[in-house]
């Protein structure tokens, strides 16, 4: 029974099956609100090494099953390896997050390398491999990559910024330049997990943590587009392939990116409306989603009444519960451990 997808509620989640108790895992349920995690961050020179660390990485990804008994571990990695693996200087200082080596101009784009370079990805594959027979029966294991959009914003901006500007001013001076570096992300990005999915994942995210800042245009050109590439090009190697999209932000345009792009599930943002979800999405997709961060930061009463709510709007139909963007560092472990009982109906 160990690799039966039946006994996986987040796999029946995602073939449209509602689970009595919703599966439930965390946006970065591996990261510094964990001290195991910190143990071993402190050990590692970078944090660019602890992801090309297959061991370490393995046990990181599965220290938040350990400790919660999660129904989804997500590799631990980040989605700059991408850049990393397509020939960009990519560097995690401490406190100060990812610095790349800003692609500034058009003809920087020329210097990347066609093709993502798979050598430079092996620790992830190896990481796959070795987490996946460490898990134990009902949870699933999830890949990921970052959407070409929120990837290029990063490789151009050279850091991380409040509205991502620098990106947006790139693809309104030089189109035919970006166009250029979102084709070679598609690529790159199917290529790689497809990659994840032979190494052992069995469903992906697709995290477009950046979607909300542009207008609807832009949008449809460099988000919707390029996600739906992927989500095919993966299923041409892959017909099964099981995969989530978060257009982070996406709001009123969420029935047009589940129009074009044929994800299973889709992870609402904390800022999407509940009833709104409820009647116009749930329809069309299981939901994965939307607990506000600070909620489960703030704990107590505030985030009692925000799980009810979530589970009241989401619980009858297909339904994963998660946050609506990342765990933040300062998060303390009871107040994840009582949302979780709170989910499972024990509190
Ligand atoms: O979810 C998980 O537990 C899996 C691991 C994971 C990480 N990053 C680990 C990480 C995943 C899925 C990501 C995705 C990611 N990385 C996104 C998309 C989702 C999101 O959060 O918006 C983005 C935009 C990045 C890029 C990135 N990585 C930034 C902007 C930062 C710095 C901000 C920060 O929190 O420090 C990172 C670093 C990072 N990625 C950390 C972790 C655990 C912290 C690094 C450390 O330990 O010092």
């Amino acid at each position: 029974m160990a690799d039966n997808p039946v006994a996986k509620p987040l796999l029946r989640a995602l073939a449209r099956e509602r689970n009595a108790v919703p599966p439930i895992w965390l946006m970065r349920q591996a990261g510094r609100y964990l001290p195991e995690y910190r143990a071993i961050r402190e050990k590692t020179a970078s944090f660019l090494d602890l992801c090309f660390n297959p061991k370490l990485a393995a046990e990181v990804t599965l220290q938040p099953i350990r400790r919660f008994g999660f129904d989804a571990a997500i590799l631990f990695s980040d989605i700059l390896v991408v850049p990393h693996a397509l020939g960009q200087h990519v560097t995690f200082e401490a406190g100060e997050g990812p610095q790349l080596d800003a692609l500034k101009e058009p003809s920087a784009i020329e210097r990347l390398r066609p093709e993502i370079d798979h050598v430079e990805l092996a620790p992830v594959y190896e990481t796959i491999a070795r987490v996946r027979p460490e898990l134990p029966p009902s949870v699933a294991l999830l890949g990921f990559c970052g959407a070409p959009w929120t990837v290029a914003t990063y490789m151009i901006a050279g850091c991380g910024t409040p509205d991502q500007l620098p990106a947006r001013l790139f693809a309104y001076r030089h189109p035919q330049a970006f166009a250029k570096l979102i084709d070679i992300l598609t690529e790159a990005s199917a290529s790689y997990l497809v990659k994840q999915f032979a190494a052992g994942v069995e469903a992906v995210q697709i995290f477009d943590t950046w979607a909300g800042v542009l207008p609807a245009d832009e949008f449809r050109k460099w988000c919707i587009e390029p996600v739906a590439r992927i989500v095919a090009g993966v299923r041409e190697q892959i017909p099964t392939a099981r995969i989530i999209g978060f257009p982070r932000g996406a709001g009123t345009e969420l029935p047009c990116y589940l129009g074009a792009v044929p994800v299973d599930a889709i992870g609402l943002d904390w800022m999407t409306e509940l009833s709104f979800a409820r009647d116009q999405i749930q329809p069309l997709r299981t939901i994965q989603g939307n607990l506000d961060p600070l909620a489960l930061l703030a704990g107590g009463a505030a985030l009692d009444r925000a799980t009810d709510g979530i589970l009241e709007a989401f619980g009858g139909s297909p339904f994963i519960f998660n946050l609506g963007h990342g765990i933040l560092p300062d998060t303390p472990i009871s107040h994840v451990e009582r949302l979780i009982a709170r989910v499972r109906g024990h509190v």
